[in-house]
């Protein structure tokens, strides 16, 4: 939630910083704004709204200078306004702050404040801090000490870019539970929430650690540890192209990312289950035969889509290797004392690896000695570093909000440590854990032939763009499926969808079904495809249109039974969440394109929840 980067260099830092945050842009998008140093001066412009405000604002008022700091907002204390929009400078522009996350003890600091007669213009908690860094300022501290200083009282999740009017070209970058990150360029250095900001500029990285302070100028990188020790940190660097967080010729990221599905599938699946090995490989991850027997019990904790991910694992591990796997929403489980030891699993599934939830979800499980292995995609986030192991999904930058291709590839790191699990422990044969490879092998070009499909699904979503409920109903790995299919046209169309387990339905919700409802079965599992079509010709008997996703060759699924049916290519039932999945999404993507919303930046969303 929200998007932070800076500049010190020779530069111009504002075009440097508009670019940046318009890669960052996913991160929240209610405002914008940049402050920028001068040389003599800090000048700032807010605008509320998209960047595009701020852009325009700038065109009609420049300014200038080769050291800054920007921001674009997720607003959590205050509506989204120009006032409450970062960065937050302080009278006689003597600090200036962009901040992300939530500062919890920021009303008992503000009243102290106010009692010293400072005058607070925003409803933000940010605000609290600049007047906090501008006061020990005041009072003869440098810049560093008076940010120090700050960050000693302050409580809550936060990355800071501050910069000083009597320092020009230095920046202070502050981390504790929020992703920030500093480019090493020639001359000059960046700072920015996340590697895309940058990457045009430099593709050499230092990875802020929680509770470190960067003393940034155009030739210096100094990290401290809270304890004001200098602190070393090695040079990641950044393997990947631009290109990878640009849309490349798509309307929108999110159709490009579904797109990038088959590639994305095939390198997740090679690099653990390579051709020339029969067995996984999970390199460093440490789960062997000695480990696996260590374990009494397994959580899957995530959020959202990732959620949804982990219940399809949840399912696979315990069909096929007899473990009992609880799941639960990472808001949920960090709550609840859930019983952890030494002899627990835990695994969190996070696209961002910044998730605040399932980052707790983490610590809480660390803090009770279980053992945490986190399948991520952000290489260097926050879960990654955290956990003992790290299962990196190969899914590449994800810049849409709603998650589409870290879906398919988080769930085909189910298939791939399922398999795993189940072949070290003995409960499948080798010739079992071949086939189940050999088919997972023809799942990228099996999403391949259903994005061919598209415009089947352009035609379906035109034809039900007008219905106003939608229930997505399947049982076992397709009830997973369902509710990861419903969750998408929520998000990105705004549409009212639940999903519902298809026996659930004459357990209440059948009674909302009328003529003006619209039901997308998932029907893939062949043990149980008997028992959803009853439901499907129940839900039909009372008026709704049915569209059913069944696998090819199914004889079963015919006119009486469906509306429309689309069909995906056949595979093992255990295997069909990740060809399914791909319809619901395009589904959504057409009638969100139908009606006009915003795909990529849906309202009242952001990409990385860093807020709990
Ligand atoms: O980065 P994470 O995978 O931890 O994010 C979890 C959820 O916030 C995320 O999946 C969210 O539900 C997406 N908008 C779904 O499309």
């Amino acid at each position: 939630m929200c998007g932070i980067v800076g500049y010190v260099g020779k530069n111009q830092a504002p075009s440097i910083l508009l670019n940046g945050l318009e890669k960052l842009e996913y991160r929240g998008y209610d405002s914008a704004g940049i402050a920028v140093h001068d040389g003599v001066n800090i000048n700032f412009l807010k605008a509320k709204g998209r960047l595009e405000n701020l852009k325009k604002l700038y065109e009609e008022n420049p300014i200038t200078g080769t050291l800054g700091i920007g921001h674009t907002r997720w607003a959590t204390h205050g509506a989204p306004s120009d006032v409450n929009a970062h960065p937050h400078v302080s009278d006689d522009n003597i600090i200036g702050v962009v901040h992300n996350g939530i500062i919890e003890n920021y009303m008992e600091i503000k009243e102290e404040l106010l009692a010293k007669g400072y005058n607070f213009k925003s409803e933000t908690d940010t605000e609290t801090v600049t007047y906090l860094i501008d006061d020990n300022y005041k009072n003869g501290m440098s810049f560093e000490d008076a940010v120090f200083s700050a960050v000693d009282r302050i409580e809550g999740a936060y990355a800071f870019g501050i910069i000083c009017r009597d320092e020009p070209g230095k920046l202070i970058a502050v981390r504790k539970g929020a992703p920030l990150i500093i480019g090493k360029g020639e001359g000059e250095n960046f700072i920015a929430s996340d590697i895309p900001a940058i990457l045009h500029h430099t593709r050499e990285v230092y990875f802020l650690e929680d509770n470190e302070i960067a003393v940034i100028t155009e030739n210096t990188v100094d990290i401290y540890n809270k304890d004001r020790q200098p602190v070393h940190r090695d040079i990641f660097h950044v393997t990947w192209d631009i290109e990878a967080a640009e849309k490349n010729g798509f309307a929108h990221f999110m159709l490009k990312e579904i797109h990038e599905q088959p590639r994305i599938v095939r390198e997740t699946i090679l690099k653990r289950m390579p051709e020339d090995k029969n067995f996984v490989d999970l390199d460093d991850i440490k789960l062997g035969k000695e480990e696996l027997d260590n374990i009494d019990r397994i959580y899957i904790v995530a959020c959202g889509t990732a959620y949804y991910a982990g219940l399809v694992g949840k399912y696979l591990i315990e069909k096929i290797c007899r473990i009992p796997v609880v799941s639960d929403v990472a808001s949920e489980f960090r709550y609840k004392d859930p019983i952890l030891d030494e002899r627990t699993l835990l695994i969190v599934v996070s696209q961002s690896g910044e998730t605040a939830d399932t980052l707790e979800a983490l610590r809480i499980a660390k803090k009770h000695n279980a053992r945490v292995l986190a399948i991520v995609n952000a290489v260097g986030s926050s879960i990654a570093r955290e956990a003992d192991d790290v299962f990196y999904i190969l899914a590449g930058p994800e810049i849409a909000v709603a998650s589409t291709k870290a879906y398919s590839a988080q769930v085909a790191a189910m298939y791939i440590l399922t398999a795993h699990i189940a072949l070290t422990l003995g409960k499948i044969s080798e010739k079992e854990f071949e086939e189940i490879r050999d088919e997972m092998y023809q799942l990228p070009s099996k999403i391949e032939y259903i994005l061919q499909k598209e415009n089947e699904e352009k035609r379906l979503a035109a034809k039900y763009k007008d219905v106003h409920n939608v229930f997505y109903i399947g049982r076992g790995l397709d009830y997973m499926v369902s509710q990861e299919g419903s969750l998408k046209l929520k998000e990105i169309a705004y549409l009212h969808s639940e999903a519902y387990a298809a026996g659930e339905l004459k357990h209440g919700p059948i009674a909302m079904i009328d003529d003006n409802s619209l039901v997308i079965a998932i029907a893939t599992q062949n043990d149980i495809i008997e028992k959803t079509i009853s439901n499907i010709k129940e839900v039909r008997a009372r008026g709704a249109k049915t569209i059913v996703i069944t696998m090819e060759g199914n004889k079963m699924i015919n006119s009486e039974v469906a509306d429309d049916i689309f069909y995906i290519p056949k595979t093992l039932d255990i295997l069909a969440p990740v060809l399914a999945n791909i319809p619901n999404q395009l589904f959504a993507y057409y009638v969100a394109l139908n009606l006009g919303t915003d795909i990529d930046k849906p309202r009242n969303l952001a990409k990385s929840v860093t807020v709990e």
